[in-house]
């Protein structure tokens, strides 16, 4: 809007309607409209390169366009502005498509300056709630992934240390010790059995830190790739848990780069970290597989499934995470818990997508 006057672009091939229209806006006694007018949608087109508008007045069938495809290209071109498509009476069912397709529409017979002045003012307002809504679904959108890349850089920084610090430390003390009771060890038994000890502790330290250090972030995710370091997890899950895990999994590569590997990753781990905890499953299947433009990822237990309601908790932190995951993605994911059957965890990731999308850190495996 520019000041108080609200600029219309009216595309109506019919003289009489426009003079019609202008007539009514002229009358409007409280908001101030400016009037362009042209014949033809390409016209239109060219026009709006230039110009910018506050709502569009579409008539359907010009010389030039016809039908449902006049409100596509409008909408193509000026996804932001608001398009009322005035329809006579045989063309009103495409009036309610463009209404459910986001435009706005009004049946030419029944036009008053009330009316037209009310929905053009309404299609103006409503557009300008919903953009402002998709820039805070966008800001949300940001804000998610560079809080998940926080995440995940502090968890890499605290697995580096403890791996390369502590257990390096560990591991030194460990020689130390054999160094320095190697000799004594044959003349004071006592001292020997504390080695041993000693050694059992060291040892058991070595592997706390190991496993913490991949808990966190596992290294074989950073140097082998995104499918080994999830039949590793699901590996060490079944050896943890004693719950039978089949997997299929596919092979090659995919133009997933690191952050959005790292995504799918959390995704398995919070899936599997569910079943462990809740499902009391004695089976579950992981599948990853892939085609030319999408991987899927399935998870599947045949635990005690869950009620509806779980997923739309608010406290649901871990499902809830999965789907800001997916949403990262740009992928559709589905959880569905069937009480007393299990719980299936289904995610489609489009490739193609990725491909296009921008790719600084280079692909993964
Ligand atoms: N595989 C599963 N089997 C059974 N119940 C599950 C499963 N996954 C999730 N749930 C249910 O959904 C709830 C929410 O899961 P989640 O958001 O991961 O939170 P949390 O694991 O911290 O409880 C769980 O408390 C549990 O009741
Ligand atoms: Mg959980």
């Amino acid at each position: 809007m520019n000041g108080t006057s609200i600029r219309i672009l009216m595309i109506e091939d019919d003289p009489l309607c426009v003079r019609f229209i202008k007539e009514i806006l002229k009358e409007s006694s409280r908001t101030r409209f400016e009037l362009l007018h042209v014949g033809r949608l390409n016209a239109a087109m060219e026009l709006l390169k230039e110009k910018v508008c506050d709502a569009v007045l579409l008539d359907l069938n010009l010389p030039d366009s016809s039908g449902f495809d006049t409100f596509e290209r409008v909408r193509s071109q000026l996804p932001s502005v608001p398009v009322v498509v005035m329809t006579g009476l045989e063309d009103e069912e495409l009036g309610i498509r463009a209404a459910q397709k986001g435009g706005y529409y009004l049946s030419k017979g029944d036009v008053t300056g009330h009316l037209l002045i009310s929905t053009i003012q309404h299609a103006i307002e409503h557009m300008r709630l919903l953009s402002g809504l998709e820039k805070s679904c966008q800001q949300f959108y940001h804000l998610s992934a560079y809080l998940q890349h926080m995440r995940e850089e502090e968890k890499k920084r605290i697995a580096e240390e403890l791996r390369d610090e502590l257990g390096g430390l560990l591991t030194t003390m460990k020689m130390e010790l054999s160094t320095a009771l190697h000799d004594l060890d044959k003349r004071q038994a006592a001292l020997s059995g504390m080695k041993d000890s000693l050694t059992k502790l060291i040892d058991r330290g070595i592997d706390t830190v190991q496993r913490i250090s991949s808990d966190l972030r596992p290294h074989i995710l950073d140097h082998l790739g995104l499918i080994p370091a999830i039949e590793w997890h699901i590996q060490e899950f079944q050896k943890r848990t004693r719950i039978q895990c089949k997997w299929v999994l596919c092979e090659g590569e995919f133009p997933l780069d690191k952050e959005r590997a790292t995504a799918v990753f959390r995704i398995v781990q919070e899936a599997l970290t569910n079943v462990a905890r809740h499902a009391k499953a004695s089976r579950v299947t992981v599948e990853v597989l892939r085609n030319e433009d999408s991987l899927q990822l399935k998870i599947e237990d045949n635990g005690v499934g869950f009620d509806e309601e779980r997923l739309n908790d608010p406290h649901s932190f871990g499902l809830i995470g999965i789907q800001e995951r997916a949403l990262y993605l740009k992928g559709q994911v589905t959880i569905k818990g069937v009480p007393q059957k299990g719980t299936t965890i289904a995610l489609t990731i489009p490739l193609l997508e990725m491909r296009k999308g921008h790719n600084d850190q280079g692909d993964y495996r």
